[in-house]
């Protein structure tokens, strides 16, 4: 009998017959979610013989649900994702200056997934603009609930703009606002608790996945007190006792070479690779974007701030071939609660034409399955994604890169992979 996943102390206990539930999505929604969620039975049933299934269960979100329901996003569903834990989700879209929140960043907030996790990794034959796209295999740990992105912002020329920029200059003595009459103003919030959960997160990661590496990306050097704290805040994450004995930090090799001079330094670093330590390490924002495209193999592992982690997500996604086949997903690794998606969004254009590329959401799909330890499943799709890339049999937003591919409906690729299982 389908169960719900339960959750204790951040630890899911999953039934061999999971129920989850999953929002279609708008636009292209309807093209990629039923083919999707088809080659995951299939990889299910392949790996586990009938032993463990998924019954997928469809709540109302987006138009659909603004038709049936009146709301975008009734409280019904919101409370399934809290009720069943763990969900998936296709695109939704935002009607662009109606004033309404994204539905997404409220899915987020409601339910403080504090981590958007993308897996960003090339599969061979995937038309690439980047020599070496084999070279990029990194694990992007952004953090979702504050930051700049915290929504906090007033319009030049409101009451609350003017009360900020009063308070700020005759009360706090600042004088850096350049055009006070005009500018607007909005506000950047960096807390200690949310940077460390987050950088906590990823290490876990790191150490659970035997990954070499963990990459603080900040911009500490000019927001020294917000972006610089999460940098240092990182730093101490990676040296507390959950972590004794499992890492090795840059900050370490530093007070080695202070103390010891260099070379103590530098074998210390090599002995701590050897022994397979998580070196945690960082990276200035504007070089580590740079850095992405001459040297991707130094990094596997990345922590950062919710506006860089947004421009380093599709940066490295279109070194692998773009976003239409990046997969993410948005989880509170202490509570457990997990929403997989498609990163693209619901692409008008190609609605209904068979266009429609399902790898996103495949994609997210195989994330979901390795988050319920249904790993051999996941395995299995990332292999049928391989091959089928690598044989050409490809939907129209590759093809159209690719010389000599076949060309596949959004139907007729989700059952390839299902053959490919
Ligand atoms: P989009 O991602 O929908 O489209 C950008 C381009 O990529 C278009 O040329 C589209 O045809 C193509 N594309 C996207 N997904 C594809 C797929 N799976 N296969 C083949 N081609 C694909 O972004 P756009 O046009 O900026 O946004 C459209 C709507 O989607 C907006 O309402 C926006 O708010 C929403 N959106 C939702 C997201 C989400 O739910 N996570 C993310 C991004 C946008």
């Amino acid at each position: 009998m389908a169960e719900k996943i339960s959750v204790n102390d951040g630890i899911l206990n999953v039934p061999d017959d999971a129920i989850i539930p999953f929002i279609e999505g708008d636009g292209i929604g309807a093209d990629i979610t039923p083919p999707s969620l088809k080659v995951l039975d299939a990889a299910l049933a392949k790996a586990y013989n009938g032993a463990k299934k998924i019954t997928w269960l469809e709540v109302p979100a987006g138009e659909k649900a603004e038709r049936e329901t009146g709301e975008f996003l009734p409280d019904s569903t919101l409370e399934a994702f809290r009720d069943y834990v763990v969900g998936i989700k296709g695109p939704l879209m935002t009607p662009v200056g109606k004033g309404m929140r994204s539905l997404n960043v409220q899915l987020r907030q409601k339910l403080d997934l504090f981590t958007c996790l993308r897996p960003v990794r090339w599969f061979e034959g995937v038309p690439s603009p980047v020599k070496h796209p084999e070279k990029v295999n990194m694990h992007i740990f952004r953090e979702n609930t504050e930051d700049i992105y915290a929504g906090i912002e007033f319009m030049s020329g409101t009451p609350e703009a003017d009360k900020i920029k009063k308070f700020l200059m005759d009360e706090m003595g600042v004088t850096q606002i350049r055009f006070p009459e005009s500018s607007s103003i909005g506000i950047k919030p960096v807390s200690e608790e949310g940077s460390k959960r987050l950088i906590r997160a990823a290490i876990r990661h790191a150490i659970k996945h035997q990954l070499p590496s963990v990459t603080l990306v900040h911009k500490g050097n000019i927001m020294k007190f917000t972006e610089g704290a999460f940098m240092r805040w990182g730093y101490e994450v990676a040296l507390e006792d959950e972590f004794a004995g499992q890492t090795f930090s840059w900050m370490q090799y530093q007070d080695i070479a202070a103390e010891q001079g260099k070379d103590a330094a530098n074998s210390a670093m090599a002995s701590a690779k050897a022994a397979g330590k998580v070196i945690v390490k960082d990276v200035i924002a504007d070089a580590f974007l740079q850095e992405t495209l001459l040297h991707p193999e130094e990094y596997s592992v990345i922590a950062t701030l919710n506006l860089n982690g947004d421009y380093v997500s599709d940066q490295l996604a279109a070194t692998v071939g773009g976003i239409g086949i990046s997969p993410g997903a948005n989880i509170n690794y202490n509570s457990g609660y997990a929403i997989f998606e498609a990163t693209h969004g619901t692409a008008p254009a190609i609605i209904g034409t068979g266009k429609a590329n399902p790898t996103s959401l495949i994609l997210s799909g195989a994330m979901l399955l390795e988050y319920l330890d249904y790993t051999e499943a996941a395995n299995l799709i990332y292999a049928a994604i391989e091959k089928a890339v690598s044989k050409g049999y490809v939907t129209a937003d590759l093809h159209s890169q690719m010389e000599g591919a076949t060309l596949r409906s959004t139907e007729q690729f989700a059952q390839d992979l299902i053959d490919n299982l």
